[in-house]
């Protein structure tokens, strides 16, 4: 395992740092309708994004600008955008149509509390409210933006997110039929695509927003995609622990290949993410904080 001699809590000291910086921030860019439309749709927002997310991708974005001479307050607003979308994709992943999940961070999900349609329109909502949020600050140095902008739209559409979670509807699907699995087709390189493309964009944001290197980019994308991985894995292994029962219909890579090859992998991986960042950029706080979180995913309880 690679050691590097860090605080243990650099980390966690930087989240105390931002937190509430991000709250406010979350609460300013709130896609809200106006006060005249009296549905429960204000509440739902509200409801689905201040309900105990550890806001780690938003952190992301912030070292992503650090890691590479960036200032954190001016890019606030696109940490905002990432913590949007990943709220909208929760949402979505917790339809009766893909996961049917009734809880989430372990209150009643927002389909469940407000019903299917205003759910999906939630979802929308903070998806929509995303993409523009990278202007925020940003309107003297438009080309930086708009490859900001564009990066949103990869991370999210079929090549990124979208794609990802057609993935999983197909396993999900084998679990039944097995068709899928049995095709000559090379799962693995798909098989965390959903959560990898968002490590990328929380990374990446902060990144090109702080005018970082074409290298630069090229080596956060690699080290993103291995967190993505690992944190998937980690996140699988947490769901079955907590109930292998409802991943027997949902077939993870847990599941399928036993819990210690999953642990194993995960080691390897988080091993590959570490050396990554350490063999491409230089030391400081932002690295220290990247190298401690690649760990924590090894740790974590939540
Ligand atoms: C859950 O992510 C979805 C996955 C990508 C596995 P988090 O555990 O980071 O979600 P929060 O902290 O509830 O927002
Ligand atoms: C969801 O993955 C990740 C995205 C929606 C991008 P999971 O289905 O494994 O996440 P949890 O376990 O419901 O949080
Ligand atoms: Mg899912
Ligand atoms: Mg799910
Ligand atoms: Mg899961």
């Amino acid at each position: 395992m690679i050691k590097e001699k860090i605080q243990k809590s650099e980390l966690w000291q930087y989240v105390e740092t931002h937190r509430q910086n991000i709250e406010n921030a979350l609460r300013e860019h709130l896609p809200l309708a106006p006060p005249k439309i009296e549905t429960q749709f204000n509440e739902a927002v509200e409801y689905a994004l201040f309900s105990g997310g550890k806001r780690l991708r938003p952190v992301l974005t912030l070292l992503g600008a650090e890691l590479v001479g960036g200032k954190p307050e001016i890019i606030l607003s696109s940490a905002v955008a990432v913590e949007f979308i990943h709220t909208s994709s929760l949402i979505f992943d917790d339809l009766p149509c893909m996961d049917n999940a009734g809880k989430r961070r372990g209150k009643i999900s927002v389909h469940e509390k407000y019903g299917e349609g205003l759910a999906i329109l939630v979802a929308i909502g903070f998806l929509n409210a995303s993409y523009g949020m990278v202007f925020v600050n940003h309107t003297k140095m438009p080309k930086r933006a708009m490859q900001a902008h564009a990066e949103i739209v990869e991370c999210v559409g079929a090549s990124g997110m979208i794609g990802g979670q057609s993935v999983d509807l197909a396993l999900a699907k084998s679990a039944n039929s097995n068709g899928f699995l049995n095709k000559d087709y090379n799962i693995e390189s798909v098989r965390n695509l959903k959560t990898s493309a968002l490590m990328r964009l929380a990374l990446r944001l902060g990144a090109i927003l702080a005018d970082a290197k074409y290298l630069e980019l090229a080596h956060l994308s690699r080290f993103a995609e291995l967190l993505g991985d690992a944190y998937q894995l980690s996140d699988d292994l947490l769901d079955l622990e907590e109930d292998g029962a409802i991943f027997e219909a949902n077939k993870t890579f847990a599941i399928s290949q036993g819990q210690e090859t999953v642990q194993l992998k995960l080691t390897n991986t988080i091993d590959e993410a570490k050396r990554i960042l350490i063999e491409n950029f230089p030391s400081n706080e932002a690295r220290n904080c990247l190298i401690q979180l690649t760990d924590y995913l090894a740790e974590r309880k939540v």
